[in-house]
Protein backbone atom coordinates (compact mmCIF):
# COMPACT_ATOMS: atom_id res chain seq x y z
CA UNK A 1 0.00 0.00 0.00
CA UNK A 2 1.43 3.58 -0.30
CA UNK A 3 2.51 5.14 2.39
CA UNK A 4 0.67 8.71 1.80
CA UNK A 5 -2.52 6.70 3.52
CA UNK A 6 -3.79 6.98 7.30
CA UNK A 7 -4.57 4.25 9.01
CA UNK A 8 -6.77 3.75 12.17
CA UNK A 9 -5.48 0.71 14.19
CA UNK A 10 -8.17 -0.13 17.09
CA UNK A 11 -6.52 -3.30 19.71
CA UNK A 12 -3.51 -1.75 18.88
CA UNK A 13 -2.43 -2.49 22.97
CA UNK A 14 -3.88 -6.34 21.60
CA UNK A 15 -1.50 -9.28 20.09
CA UNK A 16 -2.51 -8.95 16.34
CA UNK A 17 -3.11 -5.00 16.38
CA UNK A 18 0.55 -4.30 17.72
CA UNK A 19 1.89 -6.21 14.94
CA UNK A 20 -0.49 -5.02 12.08
CA UNK A 21 0.44 -0.93 13.32
CA UNK A 22 4.13 -1.61 13.90
CA UNK A 23 4.14 -2.73 10.28
CA UNK A 24 2.53 0.01 8.76
CA UNK A 25 4.41 2.72 10.82
CA UNK A 26 7.69 1.12 9.77
CA UNK A 27 6.91 1.66 6.25
CA UNK A 28 6.32 5.35 7.42
CA UNK A 29 2.30 4.84 7.15
CA UNK A 30 0.41 7.74 9.83
CA UNK A 31 -1.04 5.09 12.11
CA UNK A 32 -3.44 5.98 14.85
CA UNK A 33 -3.27 3.17 17.59
CA UNK A 34 -6.65 3.02 19.96
CA UNK A 35 -7.16 0.81 22.77
CA UNK A 36 -8.31 1.26 26.24
CA UNK A 37 -5.55 -1.22 27.83
CA UNK A 38 -8.34 -3.15 29.75
CA UNK A 39 -6.82 -5.90 32.43
CA UNK A 40 -8.36 -8.75 30.73
CA UNK A 41 -4.42 -10.32 30.83
CA UNK A 42 -1.25 -8.65 31.44
CA UNK A 43 -1.40 -5.18 31.31
CA UNK A 44 2.33 -4.69 31.63
CA UNK A 45 2.48 -6.87 28.30
CA UNK A 46 0.16 -4.66 26.29
CA UNK A 47 1.82 -1.12 27.61
CA UNK A 48 5.32 -3.02 26.41
CA UNK A 49 3.95 -2.94 23.01
CA UNK A 50 2.56 0.20 23.23
CA UNK A 51 6.15 1.31 24.14
CA UNK A 52 7.44 -0.66 20.83
CA UNK A 53 5.12 0.87 19.09
CA UNK A 54 6.39 4.84 20.18
CA UNK A 55 9.30 4.13 18.58
CA UNK A 56 8.06 4.90 15.06
CA UNK A 57 7.70 8.28 14.76
CA UNK A 58 4.16 8.06 12.05
CA UNK A 59 2.40 6.23 15.46
CA UNK A 60 0.29 7.79 17.52
CA UNK A 61 -2.04 6.54 20.33
CA UNK A 62 -5.36 7.41 21.68
CA UNK A 63 -6.32 5.31 25.08
CA UNK A 64 -10.19 5.33 24.33
CA UNK A 65 -12.80 2.80 25.34
CA UNK A 66 -14.55 2.35 21.66
CA UNK A 67 -17.83 1.69 23.39
CA UNK A 68 -17.88 5.25 24.51
CA UNK A 69 -18.59 6.11 20.81
CA UNK A 70 -18.28 10.40 21.28
CA UNK A 71 -14.41 9.82 22.25
CA UNK A 72 -13.70 7.58 19.88
CA UNK A 73 -15.99 9.32 16.82
CA UNK A 74 -13.64 12.72 17.71
CA UNK A 75 -10.24 10.87 17.28
CA UNK A 76 -11.64 9.31 13.95
CA UNK A 77 -12.81 13.07 13.07
CA UNK A 78 -9.52 14.48 13.60
CA UNK A 79 -7.43 11.72 12.26
CA UNK A 80 -9.33 11.31 9.25
CA UNK A 81 -7.88 8.21 8.36
CA UNK A 82 -8.08 6.50 5.03
CA UNK A 83 -8.33 2.86 6.11
CA UNK A 84 -9.78 1.59 9.86
CA UNK A 85 -8.52 -1.62 10.84
CA UNK A 86 -10.61 -2.76 13.96
CA UNK A 87 -9.19 -5.36 15.74
CA UNK A 88 -9.86 -4.00 19.48
CA UNK A 89 -12.68 -6.73 21.02
CA UNK A 90 -13.62 -8.56 24.43
CA UNK A 91 -11.45 -11.75 23.19
CA UNK A 92 -11.16 -15.76 24.59
CA UNK A 93 -14.56 -18.19 24.33
CA UNK A 94 -14.25 -19.52 27.57
CA UNK A 95 -14.32 -16.06 29.34
CA UNK A 96 -17.47 -15.05 27.41
CA UNK A 97 -19.14 -17.67 30.18
CA UNK A 98 -18.79 -16.20 32.97
CA UNK A 99 -18.58 -12.46 31.59
CA UNK A 100 -20.91 -11.57 28.98
CA UNK A 101 -21.18 -7.68 29.24
CA UNK A 102 -17.98 -7.48 28.74
CA UNK A 103 -18.54 -9.43 25.51
CA UNK A 104 -21.59 -7.11 24.49
CA UNK A 105 -20.12 -3.60 25.86
CA UNK A 106 -16.69 -3.92 23.19
CA UNK A 107 -17.95 -6.36 20.39
CA UNK A 108 -21.89 -4.95 20.02
CA UNK A 109 -22.03 -1.36 21.44
CA UNK A 110 -18.03 -0.76 20.25
CA UNK A 111 -18.88 -2.47 17.24
CA UNK A 112 -21.36 -0.27 16.07
CA UNK A 113 -19.14 2.59 16.93
CA UNK A 114 -16.67 1.87 14.75
CA UNK A 115 -19.80 1.65 11.84
CA UNK A 116 -21.47 4.86 12.50
CA UNK A 117 -18.06 6.58 12.31
CA UNK A 118 -17.53 4.54 9.07
CA UNK A 119 -20.65 5.71 8.32
CA UNK A 120 -20.18 9.59 8.70
CA UNK A 121 -16.63 9.89 8.03
CA UNK A 122 -16.39 7.69 5.45
CA UNK A 123 -13.36 5.48 4.29
CA UNK A 124 -11.78 3.24 1.68
CA UNK A 125 -11.84 -0.08 3.34
CA UNK A 126 -13.03 -0.85 7.10
CA UNK A 127 -11.09 -4.38 7.96
CA UNK A 128 -12.60 -6.13 10.92
CA UNK A 129 -11.96 -9.31 13.12
CA UNK A 130 -13.87 -12.01 13.24
CA UNK A 131 -13.24 -15.37 14.59
CA UNK A 132 -13.32 -19.07 13.04
CA UNK A 133 -15.26 -19.80 16.34
CA UNK A 134 -18.63 -18.29 14.31
CA UNK A 135 -18.60 -21.76 12.83
CA UNK A 136 -19.71 -23.59 16.02
CA UNK A 137 -21.33 -26.47 15.91
CA UNK A 138 -20.55 -26.93 12.16
CA UNK A 139 -18.86 -30.28 11.53
CA UNK A 140 -17.82 -30.13 7.82
CA UNK A 141 -13.91 -29.48 7.44
CA UNK A 142 -12.56 -27.35 6.11
CA UNK A 143 -14.83 -24.68 7.40
CA UNK A 144 -15.74 -22.24 4.42
CA UNK A 145 -17.01 -19.31 4.39
CA UNK A 146 -19.29 -20.33 1.70
CA UNK A 147 -21.13 -22.54 4.25
CA UNK A 148 -23.54 -20.96 6.89
CA UNK A 149 -22.70 -20.00 10.23
CA UNK A 150 -25.77 -19.90 11.98
CA UNK A 151 -25.42 -22.23 15.21
CA UNK A 152 -22.34 -20.97 17.31
CA UNK A 153 -22.00 -22.23 20.54
CA UNK A 154 -20.28 -19.56 22.36
CA UNK A 155 -21.64 -15.81 23.53
CA UNK A 156 -18.27 -14.65 22.42
CA UNK A 157 -18.83 -16.32 18.84
CA UNK A 158 -22.51 -14.79 18.33
CA UNK A 159 -20.89 -11.26 18.78
CA UNK A 160 -18.63 -12.37 15.96
CA UNK A 161 -21.36 -13.46 13.77
CA UNK A 162 -22.85 -10.48 14.75
CA UNK A 163 -20.37 -8.02 13.75
CA UNK A 164 -20.43 -9.65 10.06
CA UNK A 165 -24.53 -9.35 9.82
CA UNK A 166 -23.92 -5.51 11.20
CA UNK A 167 -21.30 -4.70 8.72
CA UNK A 168 -23.22 -6.60 5.63
CA UNK A 169 -26.31 -3.96 6.93
CA UNK A 170 -23.97 -0.72 6.69
CA UNK A 171 -22.29 -2.03 3.53
CA UNK A 172 -25.79 -1.88 2.24
CA UNK A 173 -27.14 0.75 3.75
CA UNK A 174 -24.87 3.47 3.52
CA UNK A 175 -21.71 1.82 1.30
CA UNK A 176 -19.26 0.65 3.99
CA UNK A 177 -16.89 -1.35 1.76
CA UNK A 178 -16.21 -4.15 5.07
CA UNK A 179 -14.13 -6.78 5.01
CA UNK A 180 -14.61 -9.61 7.69
CA UNK A 181 -11.86 -11.84 8.88
CA UNK A 182 -12.33 -14.91 10.89
CA UNK A 183 -9.35 -15.55 12.17
CA UNK A 184 -7.76 -18.94 13.39
CA UNK A 185 -5.55 -19.18 16.38
CA UNK A 186 -3.37 -16.93 15.39
CA UNK A 187 0.49 -17.41 17.24
CA UNK A 188 3.81 -15.42 17.77
CA UNK A 189 5.77 -13.47 20.01
CA UNK A 190 3.97 -10.88 21.76
CA UNK A 191 1.12 -13.34 21.85
CA UNK A 192 -1.84 -13.68 24.53
CA UNK A 193 -1.44 -15.25 27.74
CA UNK A 194 -5.09 -16.41 27.72
CA UNK A 195 -4.12 -18.71 24.93
CA UNK A 196 -2.98 -22.35 24.99
CA UNK A 197 0.11 -21.96 23.76
CA UNK A 198 1.60 -19.12 25.71
CA UNK A 199 0.18 -21.04 28.63
CA UNK A 200 2.30 -24.37 27.94
CA UNK A 201 5.12 -22.13 27.28
CA UNK A 202 4.52 -20.83 30.63
CA UNK A 203 3.65 -23.91 32.31
CA UNK A 204 6.32 -26.09 31.18
CA UNK A 205 9.48 -22.92 31.80
CA UNK A 206 7.76 -22.98 35.69
CA UNK A 207 7.40 -26.82 35.81
CA UNK A 208 3.85 -26.76 36.57
CA UNK A 209 1.35 -29.39 34.68
CA UNK A 210 -0.22 -28.64 31.69
CA UNK A 211 -4.41 -28.90 31.21
CA UNK A 212 -5.00 -30.91 27.81
CA UNK A 213 -8.15 -30.64 26.87
CA UNK A 214 -10.49 -33.56 24.98
CA UNK A 215 -7.51 -35.59 25.66
CA UNK A 216 -5.49 -33.71 23.36
CA UNK A 217 -7.34 -34.76 20.79
CA UNK A 218 -8.48 -31.27 19.65
CA UNK A 219 -7.18 -29.76 15.96
CA UNK A 220 -6.59 -26.31 15.28
CA UNK A 221 -5.20 -24.52 12.47
CA UNK A 222 -2.55 -22.72 13.89
CA UNK A 223 -1.94 -19.22 11.87
CA UNK A 224 1.52 -17.53 12.43
CA UNK A 225 1.16 -13.84 13.35
CA UNK A 226 3.73 -12.50 10.50
CA UNK A 227 1.31 -14.59 7.52
CA UNK A 228 -1.71 -12.75 9.32
CA UNK A 229 -0.13 -9.63 9.13
CA UNK A 230 0.88 -10.15 5.68
CA UNK A 231 -2.42 -10.81 4.59
CA UNK A 232 -3.93 -8.04 6.29
CA UNK A 233 -1.65 -5.67 4.97
CA UNK A 234 -2.36 -7.16 1.69
CA UNK A 235 -6.11 -6.34 1.68
CA UNK A 236 -6.07 -2.85 2.61
CA UNK A 237 -5.85 -2.21 -1.24
CA UNK A 238 -8.05 -4.38 -1.91
CA UNK A 239 -11.70 -3.17 -0.35
CA UNK A 240 -14.81 -5.25 -1.47
CA UNK A 241 -16.99 -3.88 -4.13
CA UNK A 242 -20.47 -5.42 -4.85
CA UNK A 243 -20.53 -8.86 -6.11
CA UNK A 244 -22.41 -8.96 -9.67
CA UNK A 245 -22.66 -12.82 -9.36
CA UNK A 246 -24.61 -12.51 -6.02
CA UNK A 247 -27.62 -14.48 -6.19
CA UNK A 248 -30.99 -13.48 -4.17
CA UNK A 249 -32.73 -16.46 -4.24
CA UNK A 250 -29.24 -18.49 -3.69
CA UNK A 251 -27.48 -16.55 -0.99
CA UNK A 252 -23.51 -17.35 -0.77
CA UNK A 253 -23.01 -15.79 3.23
CA UNK A 254 -19.13 -14.32 1.95
CA UNK A 255 -20.27 -12.46 -0.50
CA UNK A 256 -23.05 -9.91 -1.40
CA UNK A 257 -24.59 -7.61 -3.46
CA UNK A 258 -23.28 -4.86 -0.80
CA UNK A 259 -19.62 -4.36 -0.72
CA UNK A 260 -19.11 -6.87 1.61
CA UNK A 261 -16.73 -10.13 2.54
CA UNK A 262 -15.91 -12.42 4.29
CA UNK A 263 -12.31 -13.99 4.32
CA UNK A 264 -10.95 -17.15 6.43
CA UNK A 265 -7.44 -16.62 7.77
CA UNK A 266 -6.15 -20.09 8.69
CA UNK A 267 -2.94 -21.86 8.24
CA UNK A 268 -5.13 -24.45 6.26
CA UNK A 269 -2.88 -27.20 8.00
CA UNK A 270 -4.56 -28.55 10.90
CA UNK A 271 -2.26 -29.60 13.88
CA UNK A 272 -3.62 -31.99 16.68
CA UNK A 273 -3.29 -30.56 20.36
CA UNK A 274 -0.45 -33.86 21.32
CA UNK A 275 1.53 -32.81 18.23
CA UNK A 276 1.38 -29.26 18.97
CA UNK A 277 2.69 -29.62 22.53
CA UNK A 278 5.62 -32.09 21.27
CA UNK A 279 6.28 -28.96 19.16
CA UNK A 280 6.54 -26.92 22.50
CA UNK A 281 9.06 -29.71 24.13
CA UNK A 282 11.27 -29.50 21.15
CA UNK A 283 11.56 -25.54 21.43
CA UNK A 284 11.84 -25.48 25.00
CA UNK A 285 14.16 -28.91 25.12
CA UNK A 286 11.80 -30.32 28.41
CA UNK A 287 8.88 -31.92 28.92
CA UNK A 288 5.61 -31.32 29.74
CA UNK A 289 3.50 -32.94 32.91
CA UNK A 290 0.19 -33.37 31.16
CA UNK A 291 -3.61 -33.58 33.03
CA UNK A 292 -6.12 -34.93 30.85
CA UNK A 293 -8.66 -33.12 30.63
CA UNK A 294 -12.48 -33.50 29.35
CA UNK A 295 -13.77 -30.79 26.21
CA UNK A 296 -14.78 -27.49 27.90
CA UNK A 297 -18.25 -26.18 27.12
CA UNK A 298 -18.16 -23.84 24.24
CA UNK A 299 -15.06 -25.23 22.99
CA UNK A 300 -14.88 -27.07 19.33
CA UNK A 301 -12.92 -29.88 18.78
CA UNK A 302 -11.63 -29.42 15.38
CA UNK A 303 -10.90 -25.64 13.20
CA UNK A 304 -9.57 -26.04 9.80
CA UNK A 305 -9.57 -23.21 7.41
CA UNK A 306 -10.57 -23.64 3.48
CA UNK A 307 -8.41 -20.31 2.41
CA UNK A 308 -8.81 -20.57 -1.64
CA UNK A 309 -10.78 -17.22 -1.53
CA UNK A 310 -8.05 -15.62 0.42
CA UNK A 311 -5.39 -17.44 -1.58
CA UNK A 312 -7.95 -15.73 -4.37
CA UNK A 313 -8.11 -12.22 -3.73
CA UNK A 314 -4.20 -11.32 -2.34
CA UNK A 315 -2.39 -14.28 -2.86
CA UNK A 316 -2.74 -15.55 0.72
CA UNK A 317 -0.41 -18.44 1.21
CA UNK A 318 0.78 -18.64 4.90
CA UNK A 319 4.90 -19.51 5.04
CA UNK A 320 5.51 -20.10 8.61
CA UNK A 321 5.53 -23.83 9.61
CA UNK A 322 4.67 -24.92 13.05
CA UNK A 323 7.82 -25.73 14.04
CA UNK A 324 9.61 -22.36 13.04
CA UNK A 325 6.83 -20.43 14.64
CA UNK A 326 7.04 -21.54 18.06
CA UNK A 327 10.68 -21.15 17.82
CA UNK A 328 10.42 -17.78 17.38
CA UNK A 329 7.36 -17.46 20.35
CA UNK A 330 9.59 -19.50 22.70
CA UNK A 331 12.44 -16.98 21.95
CA UNK A 332 10.65 -14.15 22.53
CA UNK A 333 9.21 -15.48 25.55
CA UNK A 334 12.38 -16.46 27.31
CA UNK A 335 13.98 -12.67 26.25
CA UNK A 336 10.78 -10.77 27.25
CA UNK A 337 9.75 -12.49 30.46
CA UNK A 338 13.21 -13.93 31.44
CA UNK A 339 15.05 -10.49 31.32
CA UNK A 340 11.62 -8.54 33.04
CA UNK A 341 12.39 -11.40 35.90
CA UNK A 342 15.58 -9.58 36.57
CA UNK A 343 14.76 -6.03 35.64
CA UNK A 344 12.04 -5.97 38.18
N1 LIG B 1 -5.60 -14.20 18.39
C1 LIG B 1 -6.44 -15.07 17.83
O1 LIG B 1 -6.12 -16.25 17.69
C2 LIG B 1 -7.82 -14.64 17.40
C3 LIG B 1 -8.67 -15.63 16.89
C4 LIG B 1 -9.93 -15.25 16.45
C5 LIG B 1 -10.33 -13.92 16.50
N2 LIG B 1 -9.48 -12.99 17.02
C6 LIG B 1 -9.94 -11.60 17.06
O2 LIG B 1 -8.93 -10.77 16.56
C7 LIG B 1 -8.93 -9.50 17.24
C8 LIG B 1 -7.58 -9.24 17.85
O3 LIG B 1 -7.28 -10.31 18.76
P1 LIG B 1 -5.99 -10.34 19.65
O4 LIG B 1 -5.55 -11.75 19.71
O5 LIG B 1 -5.04 -9.29 19.22
O6 LIG B 1 -6.63 -9.96 21.07
P2 LIG B 1 -6.10 -8.98 22.22
O7 LIG B 1 -7.00 -9.22 23.39
O8 LIG B 1 -4.64 -9.16 22.41
O9 LIG B 1 -6.35 -7.54 21.61
C9 LIG B 1 -7.57 -6.85 21.70
C10 LIG B 1 -7.29 -5.46 22.23
O10 LIG B 1 -8.53 -4.75 22.23
C11 LIG B 1 -8.56 -3.95 23.40
N3 LIG B 1 -9.96 -3.70 23.73
C12 LIG B 1 -10.89 -4.60 24.18
N4 LIG B 1 -12.06 -4.00 24.39
C13 LIG B 1 -11.88 -2.69 24.07
C14 LIG B 1 -12.72 -1.56 24.10
N5 LIG B 1 -13.99 -1.65 24.51
N6 LIG B 1 -12.21 -0.36 23.72
C15 LIG B 1 -10.94 -0.24 23.29
N7 LIG B 1 -10.07 -1.29 23.27
C16 LIG B 1 -10.56 -2.49 23.65
C17 LIG B 1 -7.84 -4.75 24.47
O11 LIG B 1 -7.32 -3.92 25.49
C18 LIG B 1 -6.76 -5.45 23.65
O12 LIG B 1 -5.53 -4.74 23.73
C19 LIG B 1 -10.08 -9.59 18.25
O13 LIG B 1 -11.23 -9.08 17.66
C20 LIG B 1 -10.25 -11.09 18.46
O14 LIG B 1 -11.54 -11.40 18.88
C21 LIG B 1 -8.23 -13.32 17.46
Amino acid sequence: MSDTRRVLVTGAAGFIGFHVAARLAAQGIEVLGVDNVNDYYDVALKEARLSELRQHPSFRFARLDIADSEAFTREMAAFAPDVVIHLAAQAGVRYSLDHPHAYVRSNLSGFLTILEACRHHPVSHLIYASSSSVYGANEKVPFSEHDRADHPVSLYAATKRANELMAHTYAHLFGVRATGLRFFTVYGPWGRPDMAYFKFVQAITEGRPIDVYNNGEMERDFTYIDDVVDAIVALVDHPPSADPTFDPNRPDPATAAAPFRIYNIGNHTPVRLRDFIATIETALGRKAEQRLLPMQPGDVPATYADVDDLSAAVGFSPKTPIQEGIRRFVDWYRAFYLQEAVTR
